[in-house]
Protein backbone atom coordinates (compact mmCIF):
# COMPACT_ATOMS: atom_id res chain seq x y z
CA UNK A 1 0.00 0.00 0.00
CA UNK A 2 1.59 3.16 -0.79
CA UNK A 3 1.61 5.91 1.82
CA UNK A 4 0.45 9.45 1.94
CA UNK A 5 3.36 11.42 0.61
CA UNK A 6 3.56 9.18 -2.76
CA UNK A 7 -0.01 9.59 -3.35
CA UNK A 8 0.05 13.44 -2.73
CA UNK A 9 3.29 13.67 -5.13
CA UNK A 10 1.47 11.20 -7.41
CA UNK A 11 -1.24 13.61 -7.60
CA UNK A 12 0.61 17.24 -7.98
CA UNK A 13 2.35 15.02 -11.01
CA UNK A 14 -1.29 14.20 -12.24
CA UNK A 15 -2.28 17.67 -11.71
CA UNK A 16 0.20 19.63 -12.75
CA UNK A 17 0.35 17.16 -16.32
CA UNK A 18 -3.32 18.52 -16.81
CA UNK A 19 -2.42 22.02 -16.03
CA UNK A 20 0.45 22.06 -18.80
CA UNK A 21 -2.25 20.49 -21.66
CA UNK A 22 -4.92 22.56 -20.38
CA UNK A 23 -1.93 25.90 -20.68
CA UNK A 24 -0.60 24.33 -24.35
CA UNK A 25 -4.66 24.13 -25.36
CA UNK A 26 -5.06 28.22 -24.38
CA UNK A 27 -1.90 29.31 -25.84
CA UNK A 28 -2.85 28.17 -29.14
CA UNK A 29 -6.77 29.61 -28.53
CA UNK A 30 -4.98 32.57 -27.75
CA UNK A 31 -2.89 32.60 -30.76
CA UNK A 32 -5.86 31.95 -33.11
CA UNK A 33 -7.55 34.62 -31.56
CA UNK A 34 -4.71 37.32 -32.07
CA UNK A 35 -4.16 36.07 -35.54
CA UNK A 36 -7.96 36.39 -36.33
CA UNK A 37 -7.85 39.95 -34.67
CA UNK A 38 -5.51 41.03 -37.03
CA UNK A 39 -7.02 39.80 -40.46
CA UNK A 40 -10.36 41.29 -39.17
CA UNK A 41 -8.50 45.09 -38.37
CA UNK A 42 -6.64 44.24 -41.74
CA UNK A 43 -10.03 43.61 -43.72
CA UNK A 44 -11.99 46.73 -42.01
CA UNK A 45 -9.27 49.18 -43.23
CA UNK A 46 -8.99 47.80 -46.75
CA UNK A 47 -12.97 48.24 -46.95
CA UNK A 48 -12.58 51.69 -45.65
CA UNK A 49 -9.70 51.97 -48.40
CA UNK A 50 -11.75 50.23 -50.62
CA UNK A 51 -14.88 52.51 -50.13
CA UNK A 52 -12.93 55.56 -50.40
CA UNK A 53 -11.82 54.74 -53.77
CA UNK A 54 -14.84 54.19 -55.28
CA UNK A 55 -16.10 57.08 -53.72
CA UNK A 56 -13.37 58.57 -55.48
CA UNK A 57 -13.96 56.84 -58.79
CA UNK A 58 -17.45 57.52 -58.58
CA UNK A 59 -17.77 61.26 -57.79
CA UNK A 60 -14.42 61.77 -60.76
CA UNK A 61 -16.09 59.82 -63.30
CA UNK A 62 -19.02 61.43 -64.55
CA UNK A 63 -18.29 60.51 -67.81
CA UNK A 64 -18.48 56.79 -67.67
CA UNK A 65 -21.45 55.05 -68.00
CA UNK A 66 -22.15 52.52 -64.69
CA UNK A 67 -24.44 49.95 -63.75
CA UNK A 68 -24.83 50.83 -60.60
CA UNK A 69 -26.41 54.63 -60.29
CA UNK A 70 -23.27 56.75 -59.37
CA UNK A 71 -23.78 58.82 -56.20
CA UNK A 72 -22.95 61.80 -57.98
CA UNK A 73 -25.28 61.38 -60.95
CA UNK A 74 -27.92 60.66 -58.04
CA UNK A 75 -27.73 64.35 -56.65
CA UNK A 76 -27.39 65.58 -60.18
CA UNK A 77 -30.94 63.77 -60.99
CA UNK A 78 -32.66 65.44 -57.16
CA UNK A 79 -31.51 68.71 -58.87
CA UNK A 80 -32.98 68.22 -62.02
CA UNK A 81 -35.90 67.04 -61.08
CA UNK A 82 -37.39 67.32 -57.54
CA UNK A 83 -40.79 66.54 -58.06
CA UNK A 84 -40.11 63.45 -59.39
CA UNK A 85 -43.41 62.24 -59.74
CA UNK A 86 -44.26 58.82 -58.68
CA UNK A 87 -47.14 56.34 -59.73
CA UNK A 88 -49.25 55.36 -58.30
CA UNK A 89 -48.97 57.88 -55.75
CA UNK A 90 -52.64 56.98 -56.04
CA UNK A 91 -54.88 54.26 -55.35
CA UNK A 92 -57.29 54.03 -58.43
CA UNK A 93 -60.43 52.52 -55.54
CA UNK A 94 -59.68 56.38 -54.00
CA UNK A 95 -60.41 58.14 -57.03
CA UNK A 96 -62.78 55.83 -58.15
CA UNK A 97 -64.64 53.32 -56.34
CA UNK A 98 -65.73 51.02 -59.31
CA UNK A 99 -62.89 52.38 -61.68
CA UNK A 100 -63.53 48.48 -63.32
CA UNK A 101 -67.11 49.62 -64.45
CA UNK A 102 -66.20 52.64 -65.97
CA UNK A 103 -63.49 50.72 -67.80
CA UNK A 104 -65.40 48.51 -69.65
CA UNK A 105 -66.25 49.44 -72.98
CA UNK A 106 -68.49 46.69 -73.66
CA UNK A 107 -70.20 44.11 -71.57
CA UNK A 108 -71.49 41.22 -71.48
CA UNK A 109 -74.80 39.68 -70.50
CA UNK A 110 -72.90 36.46 -69.97
CA UNK A 111 -71.95 36.02 -66.42
CA UNK A 112 -68.26 36.68 -65.08
CA UNK A 113 -66.77 33.15 -63.53
CA UNK A 114 -63.55 32.40 -62.20
CA UNK A 115 -61.95 30.85 -65.53
CA UNK A 116 -58.72 28.68 -66.06
CA UNK A 117 -56.80 31.69 -67.96
CA UNK A 118 -57.03 35.44 -68.93
CA UNK A 119 -55.06 36.55 -72.26
CA UNK A 120 -54.49 40.51 -71.87
CA UNK A 121 -53.22 42.94 -74.83
CA UNK A 122 -53.09 46.72 -75.18
CA UNK A 123 -53.97 47.70 -78.59
CA UNK A 124 -53.15 51.64 -79.54
CA UNK A 125 -53.30 53.23 -82.96
CA UNK A 126 -50.82 52.73 -85.70
CA UNK A 127 -49.64 54.62 -88.48
CA UNK A 128 -51.77 54.33 -91.68
CA UNK A 129 -54.51 52.50 -89.89
CA UNK A 130 -53.05 49.34 -89.46
CA UNK A 131 -54.59 47.07 -87.53
CA UNK A 132 -52.82 43.78 -86.82
CA UNK A 133 -55.43 43.04 -83.52
CA UNK A 134 -57.77 41.04 -86.04
CA UNK A 135 -55.19 38.74 -87.20
CA UNK A 136 -54.04 38.36 -83.53
CA UNK A 137 -57.69 37.60 -82.26
CA UNK A 138 -58.56 35.48 -85.22
CA UNK A 139 -55.03 33.48 -84.56
CA UNK A 140 -56.04 33.11 -80.89
CA UNK A 141 -59.78 31.74 -81.35
CA UNK A 142 -59.25 29.74 -84.21
CA UNK A 143 -55.82 27.96 -82.71
CA UNK A 144 -57.14 27.33 -79.30
CA UNK A 145 -58.41 24.02 -77.82
CA UNK A 146 -62.40 24.00 -78.41
CA UNK A 147 -62.61 22.02 -75.12
CA UNK A 148 -60.08 25.43 -73.21
CA UNK A 149 -61.76 27.76 -75.32
CA UNK A 150 -64.64 27.77 -72.22
CA UNK A 151 -62.06 28.59 -70.03
CA UNK A 152 -60.09 31.04 -71.42
CA UNK A 153 -60.90 35.58 -71.50
CA UNK A 154 -59.38 37.81 -73.44
CA UNK A 155 -59.05 41.31 -72.58
CA UNK A 156 -58.21 43.77 -74.64
CA UNK A 157 -57.30 47.42 -73.22
CA UNK A 158 -57.93 50.28 -75.98
CA UNK A 159 -55.16 52.31 -74.83
CA UNK A 160 -56.01 55.18 -77.83
CA UNK A 161 -58.65 58.12 -76.53
CA UNK A 162 -59.54 58.57 -79.79
CA UNK A 163 -63.39 57.95 -79.71
CA UNK A 164 -63.61 57.56 -83.49
CA UNK A 165 -60.88 55.15 -83.65
CA UNK A 166 -62.53 53.62 -80.37
CA UNK A 167 -66.12 53.28 -82.01
CA UNK A 168 -63.88 51.70 -84.97
CA UNK A 169 -62.26 48.95 -83.31
CA UNK A 170 -65.11 47.76 -81.01
CA UNK A 171 -67.86 47.51 -83.75
CA UNK A 172 -65.26 45.58 -86.01
CA UNK A 173 -64.80 42.84 -83.14
CA UNK A 174 -68.33 43.28 -82.24
CA UNK A 175 -69.47 42.27 -85.90
CA UNK A 176 -66.69 39.24 -86.09
CA UNK A 177 -66.90 38.19 -82.77
CA UNK A 178 -70.75 38.53 -81.70
CA UNK A 179 -71.02 35.35 -79.29
CA UNK A 180 -68.00 35.36 -77.91
CA UNK A 181 -68.70 39.10 -76.74
CA UNK A 182 -71.61 38.07 -75.59
CA UNK A 183 -70.87 35.53 -73.46
CA UNK A 184 -67.65 37.40 -72.20
CA UNK A 185 -65.25 35.72 -73.57
CA UNK A 186 -63.52 38.97 -75.27
CA UNK A 187 -64.11 42.26 -73.47
CA UNK A 188 -62.80 45.43 -74.32
CA UNK A 189 -62.13 47.83 -72.04
CA UNK A 190 -60.32 51.14 -72.34
CA UNK A 191 -58.33 53.56 -70.24
CA UNK A 192 -59.51 57.49 -69.40
CA UNK A 193 -57.43 60.55 -69.20
CA UNK A 194 -57.57 60.56 -65.58
CA UNK A 195 -56.41 57.26 -65.03
CA UNK A 196 -52.70 58.45 -66.10
CA UNK A 197 -49.94 60.04 -64.14
CA UNK A 198 -48.50 63.04 -65.95
CA UNK A 199 -46.61 62.08 -69.09
CA UNK A 200 -45.52 65.78 -70.24
CA UNK A 201 -42.64 66.25 -67.99
CA UNK A 202 -40.83 63.40 -68.37
CA UNK A 203 -37.38 64.26 -66.57
CA UNK A 204 -35.82 60.64 -65.42
CA UNK A 205 -35.40 58.08 -68.57
CA UNK A 206 -32.67 56.80 -70.72
CA UNK A 207 -30.17 58.56 -72.25
CA UNK A 208 -30.46 58.30 -76.06
CA UNK A 209 -34.68 57.81 -75.88
CA UNK A 210 -35.70 61.00 -77.72
CA UNK A 211 -38.67 62.36 -76.21
CA UNK A 212 -41.27 61.30 -77.67
CA UNK A 213 -39.91 57.74 -77.11
CA UNK A 214 -39.40 58.18 -73.42
CA UNK A 215 -43.29 59.42 -73.57
CA UNK A 216 -44.45 56.41 -75.45
CA UNK A 217 -42.53 54.25 -73.08
CA UNK A 218 -43.83 55.87 -70.30
CA UNK A 219 -47.63 55.61 -71.35
CA UNK A 220 -47.21 52.11 -72.42
CA UNK A 221 -45.81 51.13 -68.94
CA UNK A 222 -49.23 52.45 -67.75
CA UNK A 223 -51.51 50.71 -70.21
CA UNK A 224 -49.90 47.73 -68.92
CA UNK A 225 -50.69 48.71 -65.82
CA UNK A 226 -54.11 49.31 -65.56
CA UNK A 227 -55.06 46.35 -67.49
CA UNK A 228 -53.16 44.13 -65.35
CA UNK A 229 -54.85 45.81 -62.00
CA UNK A 230 -57.94 45.27 -64.62
CA UNK A 231 -57.66 41.85 -64.12
CA UNK A 232 -56.33 41.63 -60.80
CA UNK A 233 -58.90 43.27 -59.47
CA UNK A 234 -61.99 41.52 -61.36
CA UNK A 235 -60.34 37.97 -60.83
CA UNK A 236 -61.34 36.79 -63.73
CA UNK A 237 -58.58 33.90 -63.58
CA UNK A 238 -56.19 31.78 -62.26
CA UNK A 239 -53.55 33.01 -64.68
CA UNK A 240 -52.67 35.62 -66.89
CA UNK A 241 -50.88 35.72 -69.82
CA UNK A 242 -49.56 38.68 -71.14
CA UNK A 243 -49.65 39.30 -75.42
CA UNK A 244 -48.79 42.54 -77.47
CA UNK A 245 -51.51 42.89 -80.31
CA UNK A 246 -49.78 41.76 -83.21
CA UNK A 247 -48.67 38.69 -82.68
CA UNK A 248 -50.11 35.30 -83.74
CA UNK A 249 -49.96 31.50 -82.61
CA UNK A 250 -50.18 28.00 -83.21
CA UNK A 251 -52.59 25.25 -83.70
CA UNK A 252 -52.96 23.53 -80.06
CA UNK A 253 -51.50 26.61 -77.53
CA UNK A 254 -53.69 26.71 -75.37
CA UNK A 255 -53.29 22.80 -74.38
CA UNK A 256 -49.16 23.08 -74.70
CA UNK A 257 -49.79 25.58 -72.12
CA UNK A 258 -51.79 24.06 -69.90
CA UNK A 259 -49.33 21.03 -69.84
CA UNK A 260 -46.09 22.84 -69.90
CA UNK A 261 -48.00 24.29 -66.71
CA UNK A 262 -48.50 21.03 -64.62
CA UNK A 263 -45.07 19.74 -65.84
CA UNK A 264 -43.55 22.42 -63.67
CA UNK A 265 -41.71 21.10 -60.44
CA UNK A 266 -41.22 23.93 -58.46
CA UNK A 267 -42.51 27.47 -57.65
CA UNK A 268 -42.53 29.88 -60.51
CA UNK A 269 -43.29 33.37 -60.96
CA UNK A 270 -43.45 33.41 -64.72
CA UNK A 271 -43.19 31.38 -67.42
CA UNK A 272 -42.47 32.47 -70.76
CA UNK A 273 -43.67 31.15 -74.32
CA UNK A 274 -42.50 33.38 -76.25
CA UNK A 275 -38.58 35.01 -75.72
CA UNK A 276 -39.53 38.47 -76.91
CA UNK A 277 -40.60 41.63 -75.01
CA UNK A 278 -43.26 41.61 -73.01
CA UNK A 279 -45.11 38.58 -75.67
CA UNK A 280 -46.87 35.86 -73.91
CA UNK A 281 -45.63 36.35 -70.41
CA UNK A 282 -47.54 34.17 -68.15
CA UNK A 283 -48.21 34.67 -64.18
CA UNK A 284 -50.25 34.04 -61.85
CA UNK A 285 -53.17 36.74 -61.15
CA UNK A 286 -52.44 37.09 -57.92
CA UNK A 287 -49.26 38.05 -58.60
CA UNK A 288 -50.43 41.34 -61.18
CA UNK A 289 -51.00 43.67 -58.18
CA UNK A 290 -47.26 43.66 -57.40
CA UNK A 291 -45.79 43.30 -61.00
CA UNK A 292 -48.10 46.23 -61.87
CA UNK A 293 -46.81 48.67 -59.06
CA UNK A 294 -43.60 47.57 -59.70
CA UNK A 295 -43.39 48.64 -63.15
CA UNK A 296 -45.69 51.91 -62.26
CA UNK A 297 -42.89 52.87 -59.83
CA UNK A 298 -40.41 52.89 -62.55
CA UNK A 299 -43.06 53.97 -65.42
CA UNK A 300 -40.54 56.82 -66.05
CA UNK A 301 -37.30 54.95 -66.23
CA UNK A 302 -37.79 51.30 -67.57
CA UNK A 303 -40.26 49.55 -70.17
CA UNK A 304 -41.92 46.71 -68.40
CA UNK A 305 -40.55 44.54 -70.70
CA UNK A 306 -37.34 44.98 -68.56
CA UNK A 307 -39.00 45.73 -65.17
CA UNK A 308 -40.34 41.95 -65.45
CA UNK A 309 -36.83 40.87 -65.71
CA UNK A 310 -36.19 42.13 -62.09
CA UNK A 311 -39.31 41.14 -61.01
CA UNK A 312 -39.17 37.64 -61.59
CA UNK A 313 -35.82 37.42 -59.42
CA UNK A 314 -37.65 39.78 -56.57
CA UNK A 315 -40.70 36.88 -56.31
CA UNK A 316 -37.52 34.38 -56.33
CA UNK A 317 -37.40 33.00 -59.51
CA UNK A 318 -33.64 33.08 -60.17
CA UNK A 319 -33.27 32.01 -63.92
CA UNK A 320 -36.21 32.70 -67.15
CA UNK A 321 -38.18 29.30 -67.92
CA UNK A 322 -38.82 29.65 -71.34
CA UNK A 323 -40.97 27.32 -73.25
CA UNK A 324 -38.70 26.16 -76.33
CA UNK A 325 -40.33 25.97 -79.00
CA UNK A 326 -41.97 28.89 -78.39
CA UNK A 327 -45.93 29.59 -79.27
CA UNK A 328 -46.27 33.01 -80.34
CA UNK A 329 -44.58 35.25 -82.56
CA UNK A 330 -44.48 38.84 -83.78
CA UNK A 331 -46.40 40.02 -86.75
CA UNK A 332 -46.11 43.57 -86.36
CA UNK A 333 -43.80 45.88 -88.59
CA UNK A 334 -45.34 48.88 -87.52
CA UNK A 335 -45.34 49.81 -84.03
CA UNK A 336 -47.42 52.42 -82.67
CA UNK A 337 -45.29 54.74 -82.14
CA UNK A 338 -45.11 56.71 -85.25
CA UNK A 339 -42.64 55.71 -87.93
CA UNK A 340 -40.79 53.32 -85.79
CA UNK A 341 -40.07 49.77 -87.53
CA UNK A 342 -40.09 47.12 -85.46
CA UNK A 343 -39.37 43.03 -87.43
CA UNK A 344 -38.16 41.17 -84.56
CA UNK A 345 -38.86 37.68 -84.75
CA UNK A 346 -38.33 34.75 -82.20
CA UNK A 347 -35.63 32.78 -82.82
CA UNK A 348 -37.56 29.64 -81.51
CA UNK A 349 -41.00 29.74 -82.94
CA UNK A 350 -42.23 26.60 -84.29
CA UNK A 351 -42.79 27.49 -87.77
CA UNK A 352 -45.16 24.63 -89.36
CA UNK A 353 -43.20 24.07 -92.62
CA UNK A 354 -45.91 23.78 -94.90
CA UNK A 355 -45.32 20.99 -97.69
CA UNK A 356 -45.03 22.16 -101.35
CA UNK A 357 -47.92 22.53 -103.12
CA UNK A 358 -46.92 21.31 -106.36
CA UNK A 359 -43.65 19.52 -107.39
CA UNK A 360 -41.93 20.59 -110.54
CA UNK A 361 -39.53 19.17 -112.50
CA UNK A 362 -36.78 22.02 -111.50
CA UNK A 363 -33.79 21.23 -114.12
CA UNK A 364 -30.06 22.29 -111.93
CA UNK A 365 -29.71 26.27 -111.63
CA UNK A 366 -28.18 28.60 -109.63
CA UNK A 367 -30.52 30.78 -107.86
CA UNK A 368 -29.59 34.52 -107.14
CA UNK A 369 -31.01 37.22 -105.20
CA UNK A 370 -29.92 40.70 -103.54
CA UNK A 371 -32.34 40.53 -100.89
CA UNK A 372 -30.90 39.73 -97.51
CA UNK A 373 -31.46 36.50 -96.10
CA UNK A 374 -31.06 34.11 -92.74
CA UNK A 375 -28.95 31.12 -94.34
CA UNK A 376 -31.34 28.60 -92.72
CA UNK A 377 -34.00 30.08 -95.25
CA UNK A 378 -31.68 30.36 -98.15
CA UNK A 379 -32.84 31.35 -101.71
CA UNK A 380 -32.32 27.54 -102.66
CA UNK A 381 -34.81 26.47 -100.15
CA UNK A 382 -37.90 28.25 -102.38
CA UNK A 383 -36.45 26.24 -105.80
CA UNK A 384 -36.05 22.58 -103.57
CA UNK A 385 -38.50 20.73 -103.97
CA UNK A 386 -39.39 19.06 -100.72
CA UNK A 387 -37.58 20.85 -98.40
CA UNK A 388 -37.83 24.43 -97.13
CA UNK A 389 -38.34 27.91 -97.75
CA UNK A 390 -36.80 31.45 -98.74
CA UNK A 391 -36.80 34.27 -96.35
CA UNK A 392 -36.03 37.58 -96.68
CA UNK A 393 -33.94 39.84 -93.75
CA UNK A 394 -35.25 42.99 -95.19
CA UNK A 395 -37.76 44.71 -97.55
CA UNK A 396 -37.72 44.45 -100.81
CA UNK A 397 -37.28 47.47 -102.58
CA UNK A 398 -38.10 48.25 -106.03
CA UNK A 399 -36.14 46.44 -108.70
CA UNK A 400 -34.49 43.66 -106.25
CA UNK A 401 -34.68 40.48 -107.89
CA UNK A 402 -34.77 36.77 -107.17
CA UNK A 403 -33.59 35.05 -110.04
CA UNK A 404 -32.77 31.06 -111.33
CA UNK A 405 -30.19 30.68 -113.72
CA UNK A 406 -30.34 27.00 -115.51
CA UNK A 407 -26.76 25.43 -116.28
CA UNK A 408 -28.52 23.89 -119.18
CA UNK A 409 -31.02 26.08 -121.69
CA UNK A 410 -34.69 24.33 -121.20
CA UNK A 411 -37.72 23.91 -122.79
CA UNK A 412 -40.49 25.17 -120.12
CA UNK A 413 -44.47 24.87 -120.37
CA UNK A 414 -45.23 26.27 -116.80
CA UNK A 415 -44.24 27.97 -113.88
CA UNK A 416 -45.33 28.35 -110.81
CA UNK A 417 -44.34 30.48 -107.52
CA UNK A 418 -46.20 30.90 -104.32
CA UNK A 419 -44.94 33.23 -101.66
CA UNK A 420 -45.80 33.55 -98.05
CA UNK A 421 -46.38 31.15 -95.42
CA UNK A 422 -49.83 30.44 -93.64
CA UNK A 423 -48.47 31.47 -90.22
CA UNK A 424 -46.70 34.59 -91.53
CA UNK A 425 -49.55 35.45 -94.58
CA UNK A 426 -48.36 39.16 -94.34
CA UNK A 427 -44.61 38.19 -95.46
CA UNK A 428 -45.50 37.93 -99.02
CA UNK A 429 -44.24 39.16 -102.47
CA UNK A 430 -46.95 41.95 -103.09
CA UNK A 431 -45.68 43.80 -106.66
CA UNK A 432 -43.73 41.88 -108.16
CA UNK A 433 -43.38 40.76 -111.94
CA UNK A 434 -42.16 36.93 -113.79
CA UNK A 435 -40.16 37.86 -116.27
CA UNK A 436 -37.60 35.00 -118.44
CA UNK A 437 -35.12 35.33 -120.82
CA UNK A 438 -33.28 33.13 -123.14
CA UNK A 439 -30.21 35.14 -123.92
CA UNK A 440 -27.06 34.85 -121.74
CA UNK A 441 -25.87 37.93 -120.42
CA UNK A 442 -23.02 36.08 -117.82
CA UNK A 443 -22.96 32.79 -115.63
CA UNK A 444 -25.25 34.66 -113.36
CA UNK A 445 -27.74 36.82 -115.79
CA UNK A 446 -29.57 37.23 -118.66
CA UNK A 447 -30.32 40.53 -120.63
CA UNK A 448 -33.71 41.44 -122.64
CA UNK A 449 -36.02 40.14 -119.81
CA UNK A 450 -39.71 39.64 -120.71
CA UNK A 451 -42.63 39.67 -118.69
CA UNK A 452 -44.92 36.56 -118.62
CA UNK A 453 -46.64 37.16 -115.00
CA UNK A 454 -47.38 39.50 -112.22
CA UNK A 455 -48.02 38.42 -108.74
CA UNK A 456 -51.98 38.09 -107.38
CA UNK A 457 -52.16 38.03 -103.93
CA UNK A 458 -48.48 36.54 -103.81
CA UNK A 459 -48.39 33.98 -106.10
CA UNK A 460 -47.87 33.69 -109.76
CA UNK A 461 -49.03 30.17 -112.09
CA UNK A 462 -48.02 30.69 -116.10
CA UNK A 463 -49.26 27.73 -117.58
CA UNK A 464 -48.30 28.56 -121.00
CA UNK A 465 -44.57 29.91 -121.13
CA UNK A 466 -43.33 28.74 -124.48
CA UNK A 467 -46.13 30.11 -126.67
CA UNK A 468 -45.96 33.49 -125.17
CA UNK A 469 -41.99 33.58 -126.09
CA UNK A 470 -42.02 31.27 -128.75
CA UNK A 471 -38.59 29.90 -127.20
CA UNK A 472 -37.45 26.39 -126.02
CA UNK A 473 -34.31 27.76 -124.92
CA UNK A 474 -34.94 29.59 -121.31
CA UNK A 475 -32.22 30.42 -119.80
CA UNK A 476 -33.29 32.68 -116.84
CA UNK A 477 -36.12 33.77 -114.89
CA UNK A 478 -36.73 36.13 -112.09
CA UNK A 479 -38.98 37.85 -110.12
CA UNK A 480 -38.60 41.53 -110.22
CA UNK A 481 -40.07 43.52 -107.37
CA UNK A 482 -41.60 46.51 -109.16
CA UNK A 483 -42.48 48.38 -105.64
CA UNK A 484 -40.75 48.81 -102.09
CA UNK A 485 -43.06 46.66 -99.63
CA UNK A 486 -43.22 46.99 -95.87
CA UNK A 487 -42.60 43.16 -94.87
CA UNK A 488 -40.25 40.51 -95.34
CA UNK A 489 -41.25 38.10 -98.30
CA UNK A 490 -41.01 34.15 -97.95
CA UNK A 491 -41.05 32.40 -100.96
CA UNK A 492 -42.73 29.57 -100.36
CA UNK A 493 -41.74 27.29 -103.43
CA UNK A 494 -40.67 27.67 -107.12
CA UNK A 495 -41.49 24.95 -109.44
CA UNK A 496 -40.64 24.70 -112.66
CA UNK A 497 -42.48 22.02 -115.22
CA UNK A 498 -40.17 20.97 -118.71
CA UNK A 499 -42.12 20.61 -121.86
CA UNK A 500 -43.01 16.84 -122.70
C1 LIG B 1 -12.22 57.48 -65.11
O1 LIG B 1 -12.47 56.49 -66.09
C2 LIG B 1 -11.40 56.30 -66.98
C3 LIG B 1 -11.84 55.31 -68.06
O2 LIG B 1 -12.88 54.53 -67.65
C4 LIG B 1 -10.18 55.85 -66.21
O3 LIG B 1 -9.08 55.65 -67.10
C5 LIG B 1 -9.83 56.89 -65.16
O4 LIG B 1 -8.74 56.42 -64.37
C6 LIG B 1 -11.01 57.17 -64.26
N1 LIG B 1 -10.70 58.28 -63.38
C7 LIG B 1 -10.68 58.16 -62.06
C8 LIG B 1 -10.37 59.40 -61.31
O5 LIG B 1 -10.94 57.13 -61.50
C1 LIG C 1 -70.08 49.85 -57.36
O1 LIG C 1 -70.46 48.52 -57.67
C2 LIG C 1 -71.22 47.89 -56.68
C3 LIG C 1 -71.42 46.46 -57.07
O2 LIG C 1 -71.53 46.32 -58.46
C4 LIG C 1 -72.54 48.63 -56.54
O3 LIG C 1 -73.30 48.02 -55.52
C5 LIG C 1 -72.26 50.08 -56.17
O4 LIG C 1 -73.46 50.81 -56.13
C6 LIG C 1 -71.32 50.71 -57.18
N1 LIG C 1 -70.95 52.03 -56.74
C7 LIG C 1 -70.89 53.07 -57.57
C8 LIG C 1 -70.48 54.37 -56.96
O5 LIG C 1 -71.17 52.99 -58.75
C1 LIG D 1 -68.64 31.65 -76.14
O1 LIG D 1 -68.98 31.58 -77.51
C2 LIG D 1 -68.03 30.94 -78.34
C3 LIG D 1 -68.55 31.03 -79.77
O2 LIG D 1 -69.81 30.46 -79.90
C4 LIG D 1 -67.83 29.50 -77.90
O3 LIG D 1 -66.86 28.88 -78.71
C5 LIG D 1 -67.40 29.48 -76.46
O4 LIG D 1 -67.28 28.16 -76.01
C6 LIG D 1 -68.39 30.24 -75.59
N1 LIG D 1 -67.87 30.32 -74.27
C7 LIG D 1 -68.64 30.08 -73.21
C8 LIG D 1 -67.98 30.18 -71.90
O5 LIG D 1 -69.80 29.80 -73.31
C1 LIG E 1 -62.92 54.64 -88.76
O1 LIG E 1 -63.45 53.90 -89.84
C2 LIG E 1 -63.80 54.69 -90.95
C3 LIG E 1 -64.50 53.79 -91.96
O2 LIG E 1 -63.81 52.59 -92.13
C4 LIG E 1 -62.54 55.33 -91.52
O3 LIG E 1 -62.85 56.13 -92.62
C5 LIG E 1 -61.90 56.19 -90.45
O4 LIG E 1 -60.67 56.72 -90.91
C6 LIG E 1 -61.65 55.37 -89.21
N1 LIG E 1 -61.19 56.26 -88.18
C7 LIG E 1 -60.17 55.98 -87.37
C8 LIG E 1 -59.78 57.02 -86.39
O5 LIG E 1 -59.59 54.91 -87.40
C1 LIG F 1 -44.08 70.81 -66.89
O1 LIG F 1 -42.99 71.63 -66.52
C2 LIG F 1 -43.17 72.99 -66.80
C3 LIG F 1 -41.90 73.74 -66.49
O2 LIG F 1 -41.25 73.18 -65.38
C4 LIG F 1 -44.36 73.51 -65.99
O3 LIG F 1 -44.59 74.87 -66.28
C5 LIG F 1 -45.59 72.70 -66.33
O4 LIG F 1 -46.68 73.07 -65.51
C6 LIG F 1 -45.33 71.21 -66.13
N1 LIG F 1 -46.48 70.45 -66.64
C7 LIG F 1 -47.04 69.45 -65.96
C8 LIG F 1 -48.19 68.79 -66.60
O5 LIG F 1 -46.62 69.08 -64.89
C1 LIG G 1 -33.26 19.83 -101.06
O1 LIG G 1 -32.97 19.92 -99.66
C2 LIG G 1 -32.53 18.70 -99.07
C3 LIG G 1 -32.40 18.93 -97.58
O2 LIG G 1 -31.55 20.01 -97.31
C4 LIG G 1 -31.23 18.28 -99.72
O3 LIG G 1 -30.81 17.06 -99.18
C5 LIG G 1 -31.44 18.14 -101.22
O4 LIG G 1 -30.23 17.85 -101.85
C6 LIG G 1 -32.00 19.42 -101.81
N1 LIG G 1 -32.34 19.22 -103.22
C7 LIG G 1 -31.90 20.01 -104.17
C8 LIG G 1 -32.35 19.69 -105.54
O5 LIG G 1 -31.15 20.94 -103.94
C1 LIG H 1 -42.38 31.56 -133.40
O1 LIG H 1 -41.15 31.41 -134.10
C2 LIG H 1 -41.29 30.80 -135.37
C3 LIG H 1 -39.91 30.63 -135.96
O2 LIG H 1 -38.95 30.39 -134.96
C4 LIG H 1 -42.14 31.69 -136.26
O3 LIG H 1 -42.36 31.07 -137.50
C5 LIG H 1 -43.49 31.94 -135.58
O4 LIG H 1 -44.24 32.86 -136.34
C6 LIG H 1 -43.28 32.50 -134.18
N1 LIG H 1 -44.58 32.61 -133.50
C7 LIG H 1 -44.94 33.69 -132.76
C8 LIG H 1 -46.30 33.64 -132.12
O5 LIG H 1 -44.23 34.67 -132.65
Amino acid sequence: MPNCKEVIVLLVNRISKKMKKRKNILQRILSLVTVMVVIVVLQTILFFIQIQHSAQFYQNNNSKELSIRPITSTKEVIGRSPKRILYPQFDLNNVYQNWTDTATLIGSSGETYRRYLTIGLVTAKRPQNTVYLYNTLSSLITNANREDFREIYIVILLSDLDQEWRTNITSVILNKYPQEVKNGTIKIIGSFDWMYPSLTNLTHHRKGHSKSKAKWKAKQNIDFVLLWLYVYKTKLSEFYLHLEDDVITVGGYTKAMKTFINDQKGEWTCLEFSELGMIAKLYHTHDLEALAKMVALFYQEQPADNTYLHFNPQMLQFRRIIRKPTLFQHIGMTSSQWGHVQSIKDRFFVANVQKKLSKGDNPPAKVLTNLKFLSKHSPENAYNTSFGYFWSKSKPKKNDYFRIVFNQPQAIQRIVINSGLDIFPEDKVYNAVLEISSKNNNRNDCTDYNIIGKFVNGKVDVQNVPYLLNTTEIRCFQIRFKNSQNFWAIIQEISVFLRR
